[in-house]
């Protein structure tokens, strides 16, 4: 029986069942499904019943496939405006385009209207949850943390940590990082759905006496996260190589600092080695796989055969990052879409249900967050995205020729776009929606 205040969407249901544990992705498909949400939360996913919804109005969405929220496991919201930017690879492209732009997020009110925008994007394209970088000023992480309130999000959010290597107006020092990064700790993690990441931006703008101080605060509070980037691009590596001549590898120099643990989300993971990669599954740390952003600045063709790892201990974890201003789309589905043409230039695969796994239950799974979110199951939040096959002529004629509808998000992973998120729930919200949905 449902509760009194309780909603019901009707249509297909398509998830992932479980966690892998080195086993391939599997899919679970409801095609005439049902979901029942109240106070928030999911209680009741399967076959559609009538007696399930008996007290519960329920909007007939037949026809659409209704996903649990999708996660994105690396973002920067401050680069919205500066989003496809032409022509540079990682090191000029922030000299030229990022660092400008992040410089003016010392001002709350404009790190506000960013933050409104980049929110509204991420919820029209169907991401209930992001792990998101601030800029080094903590008036954006206030800003991105009103917002995310705001909207119910589960937001996991931090001010980047820069003390040398970039303009003299976006340096902190290793003291100034600790201190702010300490109150914003107390004074955003787990107030409402918000989780804090310590963000040392990357090695090359963090001197040792900054990296040292991340790792003091970490302990100090060892469950927020870490999240910063690693082996995106050759330039970069060689330039790490310089700079911390003592380390084995770039993973190396997080390692040396006490960095690697898990709930250390690291961004693009490419040029590595299988020393590297075992010490980044033997620690059960998090890839952020960004394949969008990876072509957009040439930083090579992310190898997920060799990504794909299991240690006595754990297995991977896993998640995908749209890394929005590099990343050319907000949209997690059209990101896996490029990580489905990067596997096949590699002679890779990555198959649909892996898609569906990696947009969801994995990339919960990435943020320790799957007893939470990331499928549809009674007691887990009820945050959905519905997505509309038949939302775009072209969508349409080919979801008629798919044979399931695991075809058909497939499909839109290739050539879908923020016009098939057709709704979006977050803790049970309707947040958007593309139109009146009927309720019968
Ligand atoms: N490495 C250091 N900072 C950044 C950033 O803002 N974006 C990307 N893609 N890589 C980085
Ligand atoms: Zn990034």
């Amino acid at each position: 029986m449902s509760a009194v205040n309780a909603i019901a969407i009707r249509g297909t249901l398509l998830d992932c069942p479980a966690v892998l544990a080195g086993a391939p992705a599997s899919a679970r498909v409801v095609d005439d499904g049902l979901v029942v949400i109240a106070d928030g939360l999911i209680t009741y996913a399967g076959a559609y019943d009538v007696r399930r919804h008996a007290h519960a109005r329920c909007m007939d969405l037949r026809g659409k496939l209704i996903l649990p929220g999708l996660v994105d496991v690396h973002t920067h919201f401050a680069q919205t405006e500066m989003i496809a930017a032409y022509g540079e690879q990682l090191l000029d492209w922030l000299e030229k385009y990022t660092f400008p732009t992040e410089s003016e997020f010392a001002d709350f009110d404009h790190a506000t209207r960013v933050a409104k925008l980049f929110v509204s994007e991420l919820i029209r394209n169907g991401t209930t949850t992001a792990a998101v970088y601030g800029t080094v000023h903590p008036a954006s992480v206030d800003a991105i943390a009103h917002v995310g309130i705001e909207q119910g999000m589960q937001l996991i959010i931090g001010k980047v940590m820069m003390d040398r290597n970039c303009p003299q107006q976006l340096r902190d020092t290793a003291e100034s990082a600790y201190v702010e990064s300490k109150v914003l700790i107390e004074r955003w993690h787990h107030v409402e759905r918000l989780g804090y990441a310590i963000t040392p931006r990357f090695a090359p703008t963090s001197s040792e006496a900054q990296l040292d101080a991340a790792a003091a605060l970490w302990d100090e509070f060892p469950d927020v996260y870490l999240q910063t980037h690693v082996a995106e691009n050759e330039a970069e590596v060689r330039w790490v190589r310089e700079l911390f001549p003592q380390a084995r590898s770039y993973l190396d120099v997080y390692a040396r600092h006490n960095l690697l643990r898990p709930r250390t989300v690291l961004g693009h993971c490419i040029h590595m080695d299988s020393r590297d990669r075992d010490a980044l599954c033997n620690a059960d740390a998090t890839i952020a796989y960004c394949p969008s952003s990876n072509s957009f600045l040439g930083s090579g063709l992310f190898d997920l055969d060799a990504a794909r790892r299991t240690s006595p201990a754990s297995v991977q974890r896993l998640g995908i990052g749209t890394d929005v201003g590099a990343g050319t789309s907000f949209s997690v589905f059209r990101t896996l879409g490029e990580a489905y043409k990067v596997a096949q230039l590699r002679g890779q695969s990555c198959t649909p249900a892996e898609m569906l796994y990696h947009a969801t239950l994995g990339g919960a799974h990435s943020l320790h967050l799957e007893d939470k979110i990331g499928s549809l199951v009674a007691g887990k939040y009820a945050d959905i995205v519905v997505l509309d096959p038949h939302a775009t002529p072209l969508s349409s004629a080919r979801a008629a020729r798919c044979d399931d509808p695991l075809e058909q998000w497939f499909a839109l992973c290739m050539i879908g776009d923020d016009r098939h998120v057709s709704e979006t729930y977050i803790r049970g919200q309707l947040a958007h929606a593309t139109a009146d949905v009927s309720v019968s």
